[in-house]
């Protein structure tokens, strides 16, 4: 980690799912870059941010000042926020203050189907930036993303005490990809030129309903994983007593029916294209974090 280098790629979310292996993967690659995080604590929790090119600097989207900091001589910058009532606001002040400082190209990391006029709040909210990224005459690049892999880890707890994990989709199929597939393609477009102009949908190689993917956490875990299909008010009382606020919990139970009506099921190829590797399987998920899975 360094105070100051000339990178020109600035990381956003640098600290979250996507970020941390995208910091890591710049950094596998020998890319300088500067993160943008909210807290300077605890970052040597971070791989990618122990890299000798990697410059960390402290900005927080609720503060434009610390954003038009970070925005110093940058040509390119990822944008990524969690999905909160605060998101769009946020981003469209990144990407407003981003066109002040020149900054020529932005990747931001969107969500399959995003739609200006979708019954999901966070589909909406990324269209809408989006659009404005796209008013703003800088090149862009959008990565729409599938539901993640990795949101599996966010029932690490049930899978292990109870063998259990929960959704309200029904019998859809849904084509998850994995976070470090998402990361690879950030990277990827970040640092090579022929990305300008383009949406790169991403999904995994294959549509799995829950309960496949209940099936294949059994087969390699040795135990039976089961999963249980719960009503939509039951997901939203589960989110809120984990400690979703309100507006991202109704969120959540809006992307869930849009993936129960089968929406999420096409699988594409945005990551070959993008860098020319399959995506990878969900079983190959499950065998890597298989550790994480049991007590
Ligand atoms: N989950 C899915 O299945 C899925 C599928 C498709 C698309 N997406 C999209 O993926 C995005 C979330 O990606 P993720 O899972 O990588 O996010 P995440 O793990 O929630 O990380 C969010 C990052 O944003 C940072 N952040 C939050 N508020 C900030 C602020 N005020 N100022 C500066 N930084 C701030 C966080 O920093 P701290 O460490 O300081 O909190 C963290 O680094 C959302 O846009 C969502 O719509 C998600």
């Amino acid at each position: 980690m360094s105070q100051s280098t000339s990178a020109s790629i600035l990381i956003t979310g640098a600290t979250g799912n996507i970020g941390k292996e995208l910091t890591k993967h710049l950094a596998s690659k020998g890319i300088p870059f500067r993160a943008m995080v909210r807290s300077m604590d605890n970052l040597q929790d971070f791989e990618g941010l122990n890299f000798s090119g990697a410059e960390v600097i402290s900005g927080d989207f609720n503060n434009p000042e610390s954003l038009q900091n970070a925005l110093k001589g940058i040509e390119k910058a990822f944008l990524l926020t969690n999905s909160s009532e605060q998101a769009e606001q946020q981003q469209a002040t990144f990407v407003n203050l981003a066109a002040d400082a020149r900054v020529k190209h932005i990747v931001k990391l969107s969500q399959w189907a995003a739609d200006i006029n979708s019954p999901v709040r966070f589909l909406r909210y990324h269209a809408v930036i989006e659009n404005l990224i796209k008013e703003s005459g800088m090149a862009y690049t959008f990565l729409r993303p599938n539901l993640f892999m990795q949101g599996l880890l966010g029932f690490r707890e049930t899978i292990i005490k109870q063998n259990q994990f929960f959704g309200a989709i029904g019998n859809a199929k849904i084509s998850i990809v994995d976070t470090r597939d998402i990361a690879a393609v950030a990277g990827e477009v970040l640092s090579s030129p022929g990305h300008e102009g383009k949406i790169y949908n991403l999904t995994g190689p294959e549509s799995l309903t829950h309960h496949e993917m209940a099936e294949k956490l059994s087969a390699t875990l040795g135990r039976k994983i089961e999963f249980i299909d719960i009503t939509p008010k039951a997901l939203k009382q589960t989110l809120l007593h984990v400690g979703f606020p309100e507006w991202q919990a109704e969120g959540l139970v809006e992307d869930y029916a849009h993936y129960k009506l089968g929406e999420a099921s096409e699988v594409k190829f945005g990551v070959r294209e993008a860098i020319g590797n399959e995506a990878k399987s969900f079983d190959y998920f499950v065998k890597d974090y298989a550790s994480m899975f049991s007590a």
